[in-house]
């Protein structure tokens, strides 16, 4: 058993920490943060490790995704739901139009902090620190508000358990039974033309289950889902706080969220998040952005999977439609000749961002479509797998990406603009996506 030490990333630089401006309040709070019960078990983290595996030997596709920022005022029935439901309809457009198993992950139940580019914000003359997330400080745009309060690592915590609460009894309490793919879309249909096509389906799933349990057949899988929680682990007090030893095992687990990443701007090989993320057993991720070199990849791999274990690491590139092609396949040629077992997914959002002549950040939904098909061609050339999509959606008719079936124009994105950091695709947007990457796979296979 290889030795821990839950601590030594305290030695090492820390990018996109807050500076808290009580020291000692951080302490108090980071105490109480101890002391509470776990959100999720360890024996489920070794579940969802366990079906990443699938994804590095080619035989499942990972479907990521929720809000970019989750807010503490979205930890709602309503708001929770409408996620949920756009979740699993994507999935099961997957998993029925591509025929393969979806591992579903949300950005959920945690993603309450924010990395950034610029540690201010200026408007109209005025600079604030940056919003870094409900976690550290306040949206609204006022002095009092930036200031980094380390009581939202606590509300972070609670809201997080409430939302998974929720989750856990929507997907295992009848509303995720196979026997509610139309109702899911009920108020959707005729709406939309994703909208239609996802209930053309749904008769089909009807009539194969019907057929299914005339013949005797009732699988659990008909009547529940598994959707396991993910987040952005970039609050390093935080998810330190939330880290306990497992009793089975003896080893450590993050236990805030059954998968946790690295980001773009805390991947750094000496930093301390790699180091944090080094001694505990989740399946983890770290995203890779387009000056990733594979030297910097079999890096990664040597730290955070030094013993090759499939599903224990997942890269989640985003490149940026214009580049993937170039970037792309220099990485995965030399991480597969290093005998390396990592699943690939695609993050098509990240690499994407422009800001509208409105101010508005956006994003075109023609690049984030290209950007996965590039993700796809590469793969098919190398004869390795896709392994899955990391996105930022939400279940309500936001508009926030350009184009898509409804063609949201640059001028339309103020109607209902409410993210609390990145631009993310509205139900119709996601649930066209879902139905383009089940063509993109079954080209592949
Ligand atoms: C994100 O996932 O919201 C994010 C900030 O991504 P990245 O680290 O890839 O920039
Ligand atoms: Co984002």
């Amino acid at each position: 058993m290889r030795a821990y030490s839950l601590d030594s990333w305290r030695d090492l630089p820390a990018a996109q920490q807050p500076e808290w401006p009580d020291p000692a309040e951080l302490e108090r709070v980071v105490k109480e943060l101890a002391g509470l019960p776990p959100l999720v078990f360890a024996g489920e983290c070794d579940q969802l490790k366990a079906k990443l595996a699938e994804v590095a030997q080619g035989k499942a596709f990972v479907l990521q995704g929720g809000d970019c920022a989750e807010t503490f005022a979205g930890a709602t029935a309503d708001d929770v739901r409408n996620k949920l439901k756009t979740l699993l309809q994507m999935a099961i457009v997957l998993t029925y139009a591509a025929s393969v198993p979806v591992v579903k992950i949300g950005r959920l139940a945690g993603q309450f902090a924010k990395p950034r580019s610029s540690s201010v914000e200026t408007r109209d003359g005025v600079t604030l620190p940056a919003y870094r997330g409900d976690m550290v400080n306040g949206f609204e745009f006022t002095e009092a508000s930036r200031v980094p309060d380390p009581v939202r690592l606590l509300r972070a915590y609670h809201s997080a358990a409430v939302t998974l609460n929720l989750i856990r009894a929507f997907t295992r309490g009848g509303y995720a039974d196979l026997r509610q793919v139309h109702a899911w879309n009920q108020d959707f249909v005729g709406e939309s033309p994703a909208g239609r096509r996802y209930d053309r389906l749904a008769s089909e799933i009807d009539r194969a289950l019907s057929f299914m349990q005339a013949c005797g057949a009732d699988m659990d899988e008909f009547h529940s889902v598994e959707l396991y929680s993910s987040h952005e682990a970039l609050i390093l007090d935080y998810d330190r706080a939330l880290t306990r030893i497992d009793s089975r095992s003896g080893l450590p687990y993050d236990v805030s969220a059954h998968f946790v990443w690295i980001g773009e701007r805390t991947r750094q090989l000496d930093g301390a998040h790699v180091e944090f993320f080094r001694q505990i057993r989740n399946p983890i991720g770290v995203k890779l952005g387009p000056t990733t070199s594979p030297q910097d990849a079999l890096a990664l791999i040597d730290k955070l999977d030094p013993d090759r274990e499939p599903g224990r690491l997942t890269f989640i590139t985003r490149m940026g439609a214009g580049r993937i092609r170039d970037h792309l396949p220099g990485l995965v040629e030399k991480v597969t000749a290093s005998g390396a077992k990592v699943a690939w997914i695609c993050d098509p959002m990240h690499g994407n961002t422009f800001e509208a002549p409105s101010g508005h950040k956006t994003r075109r939904v023609d690049d984030v479509l290209d950007e996965v098909a590039g993700f796809f061609e590469v793969h098919r050339s190398l004869g390795t797998h896709p392994g899955g999509i990391h996105i930022e959606f939400t279940g309500d008719d936001v508009t926030e990406c350009v184009g898509g079936g409804h063609e949201i124009a640059e001028d339309d994105l103020h109607q209902r603009y409410e993210t609390a950091c990145d631009p993310r695709l509205n139900r119709s947007q996601s649930l066209d996506l879902a139905f383009i990457v089940a063509e993109m796979y079954n080209q592949v296979h």
